[in-house]
């Protein structure tokens, strides 16, 4: 292939570590004004038992909410702790002021309910956006804390589209709570005509064909294909899956980079994509839930 078409496809790749770089740049600045008012963000995050990747999350998570000058707590459970204990920490931090947002990291283990947990944390403290009275405030397209991942996912499209997403055709592949429903909610709040798509759809790859932008969160390694994609259409891949390629191991989405580059408009990499999106998307979101609380003042 020649030298300027490969070019041309390298600057069809998002660069998200870059975008989430600018998005802590803000956050940052913001809460050096908010230090100099005498208020200073907070964000305790939560962990129980010892999955590796929670543990890097959570490493990952503290280390950007020092980055942005924040104050960040940090609580670490073995994998016995009840429910009851968890409930118990949670309405602690619900009732301490000086806690602007709280994270419960999940998975949490088998014995203790996820949605009992989240549902426990006060919506104005909820920078995960998993609260029913979140979910059920972004469907009605009010302004609340939103899911980190998809709503880094929307500035990301706003950054290659332009802010005006109306009209566009969203395909969303996969229906999680975390990713794939407020995916749904945020498209539909920006205007775009969505359509869901998961396990149990008939005819993926075509409906796939006729998106503008497509949203794979899966989990599926690889699952789209250049043949799922209409030429020029923008691709956000939220899939981080684990293979074995050649013997080694490998880092890939839920989207065949490789194949549908040189068909796509624009495409996120993983990593380096989305990933970094999502930390970013939390540190702003502790500011918006700080902002919250003190409004109430
Ligand atoms: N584990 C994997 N993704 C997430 C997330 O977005 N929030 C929390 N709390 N835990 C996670």
């Amino acid at each position: 292939m020649n030298l300027s078409l490969l070019q041309q496809d390298d600057d069809k790749i998002i660069d998200g570590k870059a975008t989430a770089q600018q998005v802590l740049d803000e956050v940052k600045y913001e809460v050096t004004e908010m230090k100099q008012r005498g208020i200073a963000p907070c964000l305790a995050v939560v962990l129980v038992g010892e999955d590796p990747a929670s543990q890097v999350y959570v490493r990952n998570k503290v280390e950007k909410t020092e980055f942005v000058g924040m104050r960040s707590l940090e609580f670490r459970f073995e994998t016995d702790l009840s429910q009851e204990q968890l409930l118990a920490k949670i309405d602690e931090l619900n009732a301490d002021a000086s806690v602007h947002g709280i994270l419960v990291q999940l998975p949490l283990p088998k014995h203790i309910d996820e949605t009992d947990v989240l549902q426990r944390i006060d919506p104005k403290k909820d920078v995960d956006g998993f609260h029913s009275e979140n979910v059920g405030g972004l469907s009605q397209g009010r302004d609340v804390l939103t899911p980190c991942t998809p709503t880094g996912c929307i500035r990301l499209l706003k950054d290659t589209l332009g802010n005006d997403l109306a009209g566009l055709h969203a395909v969303v592949v996969g229906r999680s709570n975390i990713v794939g429903k407020p995916m749904v909610a945020l498209l539909l709040k920006e205007n775009c005509t969505v359509t869901v798509v998961h396990s149990k759809t008939k005819n993926i790859q075509q409906v796939c064909q006729q998106a503008d932008i497509i949203v794979a969160a899966v989990g599926r390694p690889k699952m789209i294909t250049a043949s799922y994609v209409k030429a020029d259409a923008v691709v956000i891949d939220v899939g981080i899956n684990r293979i074995l390629e050649n013997g080694k191991n490998r880092l890939v989405g839920d989207v065949d980079f490789d194949d549908v580059l040189p068909k796509v408009r624009a495409i996120t990499p993983v990593p380096g994509g989305v990933g970094p999106m999502t930390i970013a998307y939390l540190m702003k979101n502790t500011l918006h839930a700080a902002k919250l609380q003190y409004a109430e003042l």
